[in-house]
């Protein structure tokens, strides 16, 4: 197949062009649409399960202990908490939903770790009470309510501390967050101050050194600068003479190619880099055995495993030879393009090798023009009713995704060894309505009526 006709990195590993259609396993995506309806997202195991394993390959480099801590905020629920559990990962959860799920899949909670920047102390306090195994202090607010917390009756878990090492990530600004203008971590000053203020208390430990950079990272350099402030501050604490650490974490943020002209990093290459990196400043440093290093990956892990699927309805051609294709997928599902201006690719998997007709808008159907999906894609000829692809929807697609102008939610299936299982069915109206308090007639009458 010629690569620049189908480009097969975008796609899941078991997507595959039989009789002149896209194949999910053995499934034809066309079928799945008109089976399961549209908007439609569905998930390959074998595309996940591949990234674990160049994650786990290329950890071979560092010569501690290790360990992949997915960041649920890329896409979570209550099945794929139960898939996580089942290969063995560690969890980076931040707010109570994310908890709550996790709870509910039976995830031992000492592989979890529980990160943000303003974590309140009912969060804490639930994080704690379920018996989590870290929470990283994102600031010293943070770090005051921990000592409160202490305080009571409360066995306040092993601490980490995030470093916000002030380094610009090469990445949208929105997703920048270790400089220092951002609202991430503590500076080198404070997260010394920290870490004797822990040290100094009775009942908290520091355990860990955490930091995050930012997000869909191509150029490795500032992730390697921020290990190595993380490890210049290791050894800096210890010549504190405080206990060595167990954990050092430079979080996630590798990046994934979305369309043909993106950058491709080799994902087990790419973490060797940043392992073997941290295994020689780790030794340049000290002489101490190396902590645990966990990596934090979202993105990275899931992106590539998702296609979503959506039905073209009405085409404009507008004078300047411009064609518009909306489609029943929206923002609602994937506000990526709007928030970041993220570029995605697209196929027509009823015919996805014929040769494209020109460029093609694809839209939505909600109420603002910031509502697309695609800028600009080529596209075979196609009409109403035909269904389109789009690859690398697996990642802060649905987790973003809204309910605006009341766009009921897809459903999503997962493929494992080419059985699918559906993880969210379709949301329905009622589903919509179910937090709405309907006024009663007694209170209805008591509401003022305008006559217009
Ligand atoms: N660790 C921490 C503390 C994080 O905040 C994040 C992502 C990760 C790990 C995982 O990063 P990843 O491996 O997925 O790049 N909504 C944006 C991405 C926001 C990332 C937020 N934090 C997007 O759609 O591009």
């Amino acid at each position: 197949m010629d690569p620049t006709a189908f480009p097969s990195h975008l796609w899941p590993v078991s997507a595959r062009i039989q009789r002149g259609q896209l194949y999910l396993g053995s499934h034809n995506l066309v079928e799945l649409a008109n089976q399961w309806g549209t908007p439609l997202y569905i998930y390959d195991a074998a595309t996940f399960d591949d990234a674990i394993g160049a994650y786990r390959r290329g950890l071979r480099a560092w010569p501690g202990e290790k360990r992949v801590a997915y960041a649920a905020k890329a896409w979570f629920n209550l099945p794929f908490a139960q898939v996580l559990r089942n290969r063995g990962l560690d969890l980076d959860l931040v707010s109570e939903g994310e908890l709550g799920i996790a709870r509910a899949a039976g995830y031992p909670p000492g592989r979890v770790h529980l990160h943000g920047n303003n974590k309140i102390a009912t969060l804490l306090k639930m994080a704690i009470d379920w018996g989590i195994g870290s929470v990283a202090v994102d600031n010293l607010h943070e770090l005051s309510l921990l000592e409160e917390l202490a305080r009571t009756d409360c066995q306040v878990p092993d601490l980490w501390l995030r470093l916000n090492p002030h380094l610009l990530a090469p990445t949208h600004p929105y997703r920048q967050t270790g400089h220092a203008g951002s609202k991430f971590g503590l500076n080198r000053e404070e997260a010394m101050g920290a870490a004797l203020r822990i040290h100094h208390h009775p009942h908290l430990h520091l355990t860990g050194l955490h930091t995050h950079i930012g997000s869909q990272i191509f150029d490795l350099e500032a992730m390697l600068q921020a290990i190595d402030e993380l490890i210049k501050l290791a050894t800096a604490l210890r010549a504190e003479g405080l206990k060595p650490i167990q954990f050092l974490c430079p979080g996630g943020g590798l990046g994934v190619p979305y369309h043909p002209h993106d950058p491709h990093l080799d994902l087990a290459q790419a973490v060797d880099r940043i392992a073997s990196h941290g295994a020689d400043v780790w030794a340049k440093h000290t002489k101490e055995p190396p902590p645990t290093l966990v990596l934090e990956p979202g993105r990275s892990l899931v992106a590539r495993a998702g296609i979503a699927l959506y039905r073209i309805g009405a085409i404009r051609h507008l004078q300047d030879g411009t064609r518009i294709a909306a489609t029943d997928g929206s923002m609602a599902d994937n506000p990526r393009p709007a928030l970041y201006g993220a570029r995605y690719s697209a196929c027509l998997p009823r015919h996805p090798l014929s040769p494209p007709s020109g460029p093609v808008r694809i839209v939505g159907p909600l109420c603002e023009s910031g509502d697309f999906l695609i800028e600009s894609v080529d596209l075979p000829e196609f009409e109403a009713g035909d269904i389109i692809a789009i690859p690398v929807a697996g990642a802060y697609q649905l987790s973003m995704a809204s309910n605006f102008n009341a766009t009921l939610l897809p459903p999503v299936y997962w493929l494992e060894d080419n059985k699918w299982h559906c993880f969210q069915r379709r949301q329905t109206l009622s589903d919509l309505i179910q937090r709405d308090v309907a006024l009663t007639e007694r209170r209805r009458s008591s509401i003022k009526c305008l006559a217009v």
